[in-house]
């Protein structure tokens, strides 16, 4: 174990109803200018929009809307509500969506505090906002467990990157899994995965000897992988929904990090990917994944030989270390063809002629990976993509 320090800001409000029965009273301690964030109106159409409305009317809010926050949000996006924050001083935040919602309101809370512009603050200066707007974030989409941690993953369009920016931490988190019910399946499944990956990810950083955090990491890999397959039998299954829900959340809420550094190489790919077309994150880090973990092989014997044991349920009998480690890799690639999610940049309709040479030169490279990648490695690693 490395030395750490825990401690979680982020109150949970889990189960059906949870907003009725728990949002009043949060209300109630906050100012009466509340900002409704949300996407392209998915919650004007399954109730939830009416709902919330409904209880902020009830409490006596002045309710501004911050609307139209697209998946993969921009940094003009972010802007844009951070003035519509400062022009209605904004005491309170609700976003009420998925990752990008989630992530664009971290920033606006942020940005609206400060005359600086965040990102060069963050990314020139090195600095840490400290002032923020309070918010609550009411879950509608799940997987990125975006609303677990205060970092936000932003789409800087001129300077054609999308790189984590850090934000605020939501007050509170409502997920309710009923107002998951009306995700399209195509997203709950990306969702899932991603879910999937930021265990992986988190399993493969350093050190690379198993820790209690690691233990229960690979039950929470467990636990997506049979659920993702329990719900797309029974898509009404709302207790699948609800593992998923809750293993999106522990995947991001810091418990599986604890003792250890991360790996995230592959986030650091496939965002960069998002910042040049625009994919699915979810689907993005599908096809990267079985590529990329093959060219870690070599380095990270050892723990995918684990994961082939301990998550995927190979018999280890007379296979040496090398033997497992390549077995999970094939485990995972058939999964994702199992669970219908795509394979190649193809299938996602990313063009041929994208700048992949682009994309590779711009992504981070992560520190805690069990491989240290160089550039023309990711390169290979895209164009195999392909
Ligand atoms: O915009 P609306 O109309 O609401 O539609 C959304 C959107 O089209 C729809 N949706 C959401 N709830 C729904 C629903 N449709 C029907 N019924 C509902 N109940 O779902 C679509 C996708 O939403 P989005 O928020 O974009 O998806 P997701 O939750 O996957 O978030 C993706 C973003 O999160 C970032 C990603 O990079 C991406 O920008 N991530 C954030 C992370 C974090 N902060 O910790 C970690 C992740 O690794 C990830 O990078
Ligand atoms: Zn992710």
């Amino acid at each position: 174990m490395e030395s750490f320090t825990y401690s979680y800001p982020v109150k949970v409000y889990f189960g059906e109803k949870a907003a009725e029965k728990n949002l009043p009273a949060e209300l109630a301690k906050v100012g009466e200018n509340v900002l409704l964030a949300y996407g392209g109106g998915s919650i004007k159409k399954n109730g939830v929009y009416d709902e919330l409305v409904g209880i902020l009317n009830a409490a006596g809010k002045k309710i501004t809307e911050f609307t139209g926050i697209m998946s993969n949000p921009t940094y003009a996006k972010v802007q844009e509500g951070a003035k519509l924050a400062r022009d209605n001083k904004i005491d309170f935040i609700i976003a009420v969506g998925g990752g990008s919602v989630i992530d664009c309101c971290k920033i606006v809370s942020a940005q609206a505090k400060m005359e600086k512009d965040l990102w060069d603050f963050e990314y020139a200066e090195h600095g840490t906002p400290t002032e923020f707007i309070p918010m609550g974030a009411v879950v509608t989409a799940f997987g990125t467990g975006a609303e677990m941690n205060n970092g936000a993953v932003i789409t800087n369009e001129e300077k054609k990157s999308k790189s984590p920016l850090r934000g605020a931490f939501y007050d509170f988190a409502i997920l309710d899994p009923v107002y998951t019910m009306t995700m399209p399946m195509k997203q709950v499944i990306s969702g899932a995965f991603d879910s999937l990956s930021h265990s992986m990810e988190t399993y493969m950083g350093s050190p690379r000897d198993v820790n209690l955090s690691d233990e229960i990491n690979e039950a929470t890999q467990r636990n997506i992988i049979r659920n993702i397959r329990m719900t797309l039998k029974n898509p009404e299954d709302i207790q699948a929904r609800s593992e998923l829900i809750w293993a999106a959340a522990m995947a991001e809420n810091g418990i599986l990090k604890i003792g250890k550094a991360t790996d995230f190489q592959c986030h650091m790919l496939e965002h960069q990917l998002g910042a040049f077309t625009d994919c699915n994150h979810g689907q993005g880090l599908a096809v990267l994944h079985p590529v990329l973990y093959r060219h870690m092989l070599p380095e990270a014997v050892k723990q995918f030989a684990r994961l082939a044991v301990e998550v995927w349920d190979i018999d280890p009998t007379g296979k040496s270390e090398e033997e497992l480690a390549d077995a999970f890799i094939d485990a995972l690639a058939a999964f994702i063809k199992e669970i219908g999610l795509p394979t190649t940049f193809a299938e996602m309709n990313i063009p041929e002629d994208t700048n992949f040479k682009a994309i590779a030169d711009t992504t981070i490279l992560t520190g805690g990976c069990a491989k240290k990648f160089s550039r023309e490695e990711l390169l290979e690693v895209l164009l195999e993509c392909r």
